[in-house]
């Protein structure tokens, strides 16, 4: 048998880690944690996509690499995936964090006129290569640590010029920048202040001014499809009944949709995801018995976002195991954002999970990858080491993936490789 020509070869891992996808979908329930392991693995990568995966032994014969990478002793997995993250921002927050560990909650520092209004006035009136300037480093650490794919969200700007500058500068890193940047528009991230005593009159202006604008603004800037509309589903931001306006509006439109649900107060905003035929809902801390099951059953991904109660010092996290007996496909973020959360590893988020979620580091890795893509609306294309999919891999310099979880603080990769070409 001939030898075919790839461009890139990685062999001999300790473990090499495909992440199969499930009848083409996310790993549900108590099927989740399916690593695919292979020892002594290799993948074979050509234009970009993964050709072949399999013990080295039977690969390499076959293939003709314009470059090799011997992963001895290292773990082979796909790349992160960031499937919820806020990284267009500008100021700083840091005395809130101060304030928060003298006793305010986040709440009351957000109904003061702190918190996201904070960041909205540092955040508003910024040139989209100001705002791509700050994300850049941020964007930077994310591919250091591992991140090939991420998600971000607009919601500083709360009006409609700034909002659209905020998803220009995502577009356009996406255009420069090696890692993905998949958009959302969160428009109703909160209630800007000068609309404090008329929150109708704002939901009004999503929905009839920002929504159509965001829908233009995504076919002049060539999107091949609309970006996610997100609500911030909470008390002190968006109620039940404007956030099913918004998202009914969006739907509508085109817009894939997702929702911030269940971070502090329950307002059935996980049951809305699923009846509206969400892509995810998100945080899902406070989620009740009965909003665990109708996620179970349906196709929203559940993103839990550990990195927010740790960030809030809080002890109150996703219940994971009940959404894993629901039946629900669990996905794993960053929530990277100046206020609750300002974390750009994945391996961090995989270490919190285990510890908090009492998942286990198969079934996070899982979360992290596969099921993170599935959240995105990528789950065909990122996410595993299957053939076909993108040749997005990491070299982790650990000799079994459990030390995924296992150990936290420092960075365990080593290489990132995205559409088959090393750049870190
Ligand atoms: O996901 N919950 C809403 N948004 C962020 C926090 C944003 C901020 O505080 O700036 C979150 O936790
Ligand atoms: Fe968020």
């Amino acid at each position: 048998m001939g030898t075919q020509k790839c461009d890139l070869l990685v062999h001999s891992a300790a473990q090499l880690c495909v992440i199969p996808p499930q009848e083409g979908g996310p790993q549900r329930g108590a099927r989740l944690g399916d690593l695919g392991l292979i020892e002594d693995g290799a993948v074979a990568i050509a234009a970009g996509r993964v050709v072949a995966v399999g013990p080295s032994r039977e690969v390499r014969p076959h293939f003709d690499a314009t470059r090799e990478i011997d992963a001895r002793g290292k773990v082979v997995c796909p790349g992160f995936v960031d499937p919820h993250t806020h990284l267009v921002w500008m100021g700083d927050r840091a005395a809130e964090f101060e304030q928060r560990i003298a006793g305010a909650t986040y709440m009351e520092i957000m109904a003061a006129g702190g918190g996201i209004m904070s960041t909205v006035r540092a955040t508003r009136d910024a040139s989209v290569d100001e705002l791509v300037a700050a994300m850049r480093p941020r964007l930077d650490r994310m591919l250091a640590h591992g991140t090939t794919t991420v998600e971000v969200k607009t919601g500083y700007g709360l009006e409609t010029a700034a909002e659209l500058r905020q998803l220009e500068a995502i577009v356009a890193l996406d255009r420069i920048h090696p890692v993905t940047l998949v958009p959302t528009f969160l428009g109703a991230h909160a209630v800007p202040t000068e609309y404090r005593d008329c929150p109708a009159a704002y939901v009004d202006g999503v929905i009839h001014e920002m929504l159509p604008a965001v829908a233009d603004k995504s076919r002049a800037l060539g999107l091949p499809r609309l970006p996610f509309c997100d609500v911030f589903c909470e008390d002190g931001a968006f109620d039940l009944a404007q956030s099913r306006r918004i998202l009914e509006a969006a739907r509508a439109l085109g817009f894939p949709l997702k929702i911030h649900v269940d971070e502090f107060a329950t307002l059935g905003g996980a049951r809305l995801a699923v009846e509206l035929g969400a892509t995810s809902a998100d945080h899902l801390v406070t989620t009740p018995p009965e909003d665990i099951a109708a996620l179970g059953a349906s196709q929203t991904m559940a993103v839990s976002l550990p990195c927010t109660p740790f960030g809030l010092g809080y002890t109150a996290y996703t219940p994971a195991r009940a959404l894993l007996e629901a039946g629900a496909a669990l996905a794993l973020a960053t929530d990277c954002n100046p206020g609750t959360a300002w974390n750009e590893s994945m391996s961090f988020v995989i270490a919190l999970a285990c510890r908090y979620l009492r998942i286990t580091p198969a079934q996070a890795l899982v979360a992290a990858t596969l099921n993170a893509a599935f959240a995105i609306g990528l789950g065909e294309r990122v996410g595993s080491l299957a053939p076909g999919y993108a040749g997005d891999l990491l070299l982790l310099d650990v000799p079994d993936y459990r030390h995924l979880g296992y150990r936290f603080g420092v960075n365990p990769v080593a290489l990132v490789v995205k559409d088959g070409k090393v750049v870190v």
